[in-house]
């Protein structure tokens, strides 16, 4: 008799029971294999490669330029560390807004090439053909409303999104079309909690917010963000359960203090 325990996927299926049980939805990007091995160790419900990679893997200012190739390079190192999380990966800037038909090819490749379960997508109506192209070929989409990183330009800041009624009308409707198109969840970034209440308590599929409240059907942070990786980004919303930076400046402080002083590598360090 094996004594192996079957590790279980999570599905978009089994995010949709969590909704229906009340369970929450824990969700958080990783990049890479080393980061995604723990956070899928630790029981994450889902792993986003979110094209957030652009600025904390690549350093960039906006989400922008980081390319569809470079997206499928982290999500496929994610893919083979996640053994019970569902991987969903950004479809980035350019590769879907265009038409539909190259939102299919971008979605297939990521799908294709990386072995990701599903992708996510920014916007609303503006993108219902290419969300239903990708759909049709059963590829399952999230959406992202809000403040969606990639529309940073037409915002000009980083701020609060939809407190005006005419954005949070426009978000409804927006959240609504989604679900209609059949995305099996949808990301609120950064917008009021009592709206983020409404659009959720409307849904049958879960919500995911980031600075949207406690009403959502999961949250979602950025792992280096959590982990205090980058020094001094500390948004309202952002709840910081480690400092690394201090923790891993001290450590490499150490090593060249050792390595300096001739006290690494000792007699026990050597062949
Ligand atoms: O790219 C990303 O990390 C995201 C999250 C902030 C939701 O889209």
């Amino acid at each position: 008799m094996s004594v192996h325990k079957e590790i279980k996927r999570v599905t978009t299926n089994s995010l949709q029971e969590m909704k229906v049980r009340g369970e929450k939805i824990a969700m958080l990007t990783a990049y890479d294999y080393s980061m995604a091995a723990i956070v899928d160790h630790a029981g994450m419900d889902v792993i986003l490669v979110g094209d957030s990679a652009s600025n904390v893997m690549a350093g960039h200012e906006t989400t922008l330029p980081i390319t569809l190739d470079q997206m499928i390079y982290h999500a496929s190192s994610v893919v083979r560390a996640a053994k019970r999380a569902l991987v969903v990966v950004d479809l980035p800037f350019g590769s879907y807004q265009g038409n539909s038909k190259e939102a299919l090819n971008s979605a297939i490749r990521i799908m294709k090439e990386s072995g990701a379960h599903a992708v996510k997508m920014e916007g609303g109506v503006e993108i219902s053909e290419s969300v239903t192209r990708i759909l049709t070929a059963g590829i399952p989409v999230m959406g992202h409303l809000g403040l969606t990183p990639q529309s940073i330009y037409k915002f000009g800041t980083y701020t609060v999104r939809a407190k005006e009624e005419a954005e949070a009308t426009k978000l409804k409707e927006d959240a609504l079309k989604l679900q209609e198109l059949g995305c099996f969840g949808i990301v609120l970034e950064k917008i009021p909690a009592q709206l983020a209440k409404q659009v959720s308590e409307s849904l049958h599929i879960p919500t995911i917010g980031i600075g949207a409240g406690q009403s959502c059907d999961g949250q979602v942070l950025v792992i280096h963000d959590m982990l205090g990786i980058n020094e001094g980004f500390k948004p309202r919303f952002l709840r910081q359960y480690a400092n690394l930076y201090e923790v891993m400046n001290g450590s490499i402080k150490n090593y060249i203090d050792d390595v300096k002083s001739e006290s690494f590598p000792n007699e026990k360090e050597q062949y």
